[in-house]
């Protein structure tokens, strides 16, 4: 038997923009998926799906899964036509959306079959047969989740570029908040794509403002300027707006996080669903916006990142 685990994501900075080359920051979170994998006798794989999940995701995103771990198959080398494998998926992080599940999941496999198959991948094999798992999810995906599913930690990514680390004084508490929408990744980037093109001067300068407010982030974060890093989140939303990638139920967890005391917050991963990230340090403040989220019928995640 062989396995792996990957680990969940929150996108701090720049989700969608990062699709076009601006940088993001994101952070690894502790909870992951592990996958299992056992060889049997015959050919083909079967699946069993034992992750918690938001319900209807395993549902909406089945026929994805399938291709994904077609294509995770492939990318390894793995051939079943003379053996059988049986896949079981648990672990920790609960399968919804803009949470980075898809991405952990694949980066589980890879390396379980590496242990199975004794196939000895490098992190960056693991990484790259990630991706492309990640292809049957975002059609182009700009690596951020597999990167951050693969590595853990708290990074400076830009597309095609060598992942850079980011330090910080000590671990910061946030909240993740689930508005229980399960969002279809590939359909908001295929909107921002649109959109971009139709409105070029617009956007044009959204995305230059996004990545001017990357940069002056992550000298807020090495510096430990939480408050900065709070308004630059709460900015980061608002361009997210712009270029139409949140929903009501994104602005209404955003705007009840902020109220009850979060320093920023601010949608995360593909958006039009899925969930929002507050930046919350310090226990009690932590626990004082996840349990205003409870309370408005929402999940909430309390978790610490760097
Ligand atoms: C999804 O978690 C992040 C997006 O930026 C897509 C991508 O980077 O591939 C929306």
């Amino acid at each position: 038997m062989g396995e792996g685990k990957g680990y969940g994501k929150v996108i701090l900075f720049n989700e969608h923009f990062v699709v076009y080359g601006v940088p993001s920051i994101v952070s690894a979170i502790e909870k992951a998926t592990v996958a299992r994998v056992e060889r049997g006798e015959g050919s083909g794989w079967v699946l069993d799906d034992r992750r918690p999940a938001t319900p209807g995701y395993k549902e909406e995103k089945q026929e994805q899964q399938r291709d994904s771990i077609e294509r995770v198959l492939r990318a390894a080398g793995v051939d079943l036509s003379k053996i059988s494998l049986k896949i079981t998926l648990a672990g920790d992080l609960v399968a919804a959306s803009g949470i980075g599940a898809s991405a952990a999941s694949c980066v589980a496999l890879a390396r379980a079959l590496s242990q199975e198959f004794n196939l000895s991948f490098s992190d960056e094999q693991i990484n790259q047969i990630a991706y492309e798992g990640e292809k049957a999810y975002h059609g182009n995906p700009s690596g951020v989740d597999n990167t951050a599913a693969t590595y853990g930690g708290l990074l400076w990514f830009i597309r095609g570029k060598p992942i850079e680390r980011i330090s910080i004084k000590r671990p910061v508490e946030i909240v993740m908040g689930n508005t229980g929408l399960v969002a279809n990744t590939e359909a908001a980037v295929a909107g921002v794509r649109e959109r971009r093109q139709k409105n070029s001067v617009k956007y044009e300068k959204i995305f230059k403002e996004a990545e001017e407010l990357a940069y002056i982030a992550r000298k807020a974060l090495v510096d430990y300027d939480l408050r900065t890093v709070g308004m630059l989140m709460d900015r980061n939303h608002q361009l997210l707006q712009a270029i139409e990638v949140s929903c009501k139920e994104l602005d209404f967890l955003v705007e009840l996080a902020r109220e009850n005391g979060a320093y920023g917050a601010k949608m995360t991963g593909g958006g039009l669903g899925g969930n929002m990230v507050a930046l919350t340090p310090g226990k009690d403040l932590q626990e004082r916006v996840a349990r205003a989220i409870i309370k408005e019928g929402f999940e909430a995640l309390m978790m610490r990142i760097g």
